[in-house]
C-alpha cells in the first residue's frame, strides 16, 4: 500500500504521517515513511535524532542506477535496496527516508533525481504487509507526469478556512498530474463552528476524518517529541481505519 499525504505548509501533513506510521507499525505493518518536503521535519516527528542522509545527496548512486549507456535513462533502475540501506529505523521499527531537495526544472523535468524518485515510487516491490507513506509538500507539480503512478491514494490535508476549497482544487490537479487517481480528505485543526461544519459538508471527496485543534501537537512539536507519545490519538485511529477500509 502506498499513500501520499499532501497539503499546504503547516496544515499538519508531517503530524499525520508520523502518527499513521506509528499506528500502522503497531498493527504489524512494515512501514516506510519518506519525507519529500523540502523543510525536513518528518524524522524528528518520528523520534529520529540522527541525521538521515537525503536521497538527493546520493549523486553517485543515483547516476549509477539511473543512467544507462551513452547518457540514456534506464527504464527500470534497481532501487529496492535503497530502502534498507539509506533509511534510519525509529524505536517502533518505522523506516525513515528523506528525499532532499530535488531540482525544480519545470514540469516533468528529466533530472536524474526525478527519475530516481519515480523509480522508487513505481518499482519498489511491496509485500502485502508493507506500507509506504510519503509526506509531500503541496508544490510538487514539478515532479512531472506519472511520477507517483502506483500510489494508491493521496490524502489531502486541509484546515477549515476560506481557502480550503481552493487548496483542494490544487491538490486534485497535482494528483492527476503525477498520476494518482484516488483522493481522500483529512480535516485538521478543526474548531467547532457552523461555518466550519458547512465547509466540511462541501467536500466532495471521501472524508477520512476530522482532527480537532489540540494544543498538545504544538507543544509536542516545540519540545521535539513525537506527537503519538504525548497526544490523544482517537481521531487518528479512526482515520487509519477508514483508510484501510478504503484501500482494501
Ligand atoms: N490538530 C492540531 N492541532 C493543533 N496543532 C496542530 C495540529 N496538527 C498539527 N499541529 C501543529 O501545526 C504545526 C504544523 O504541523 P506539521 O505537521 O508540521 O505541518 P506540515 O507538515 O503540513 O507543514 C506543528 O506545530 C504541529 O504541531
Ligand atoms: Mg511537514
Amino acid at each position: 500500500m502506498k499513500v501520499a499525504i499532501s497539503g499546504k505548509g503547516g496544515v499538519g501533513k508531517t503530524t499525520l504521517t508520523a502518527v499513521l506510521a506509528y499506528l500502522l507499525a503497531k498493527d504489524g505493518y512494515r512501514v516506510t515513511a519518506i519525507d519529500c518536503d523540502s523543510s525536513i521535519n518528518l524524522p524528528s516527528a518520528l523520534g529520529v535524532k540522527d541525521r538521515v542522509t537525503p536521497l538527493s545527496e546520493l549523486e553517485d548512486v543515483i547516476k549509477e542506477r539511473v543512467y544507462g549507456p551513452l547518457g540514456t535513462y534506464k527504464l527500470n533502475p534497481k532501487v529496492d535496496d535503497i530502502f534498507e540501506e539509506y533509511s534510519v529505523k525509529n524505536d517502533d521499527g518505522v523506516r525513515v527516508l528523506v528525499l532532499g531537495t530535488i531540482e525544480k526544472g519545470g514540469e516533468g523535468c528529466f533530472c536524474p533525481e526525478n527519475a530516481f524518485l519515480r523509480a522508487i515510487l513505481r518499482h519498489a516491490i511491496f509485500k502485502e504487509k508493507d506500507v509506504l507513506l510519503l509526506d509531500m509538500e503541496a508544490g510538487i507539480e514539478h515532479l512531472g507526469r506519472g511520477t507517483a503512478k502506483g500510489v494508491d491514494i493521496l490524502i489531502a490535508v486541509i484546515e477549515p478556512g476560506s481557502r480550503a476549497v481552493e487548496t483542494l482544487k490544487r491538490i486534485e490537479k497535482l494528483a492527476s498530474d503525477i498520476g494518482i487517481e484516488r483522493i481522500a480528505v483529512v480535516v485538521n485543526k478543526f474548531v467547532e463552528s457552523e461555518k466550519a461544519r458547512e465547509l466540511v459538508e462541501e467536500i466532495e471527496h471521501p472524508l477520512l476524518g476530522i482532527i480537532p485543534y489540540d494544543q498538545c501537537f504544538v507543544m509536542a512539536d516545540l519540545e521535539n517529541k513525537p506527537p503519538y507519545r504525548v497526544c490523544r490519538l482517537d481521531p487518528f485511529i479512526e482515520i487509519k481505519e477508514n483508510l484501510m477500509r478504503m484501500i482494501s
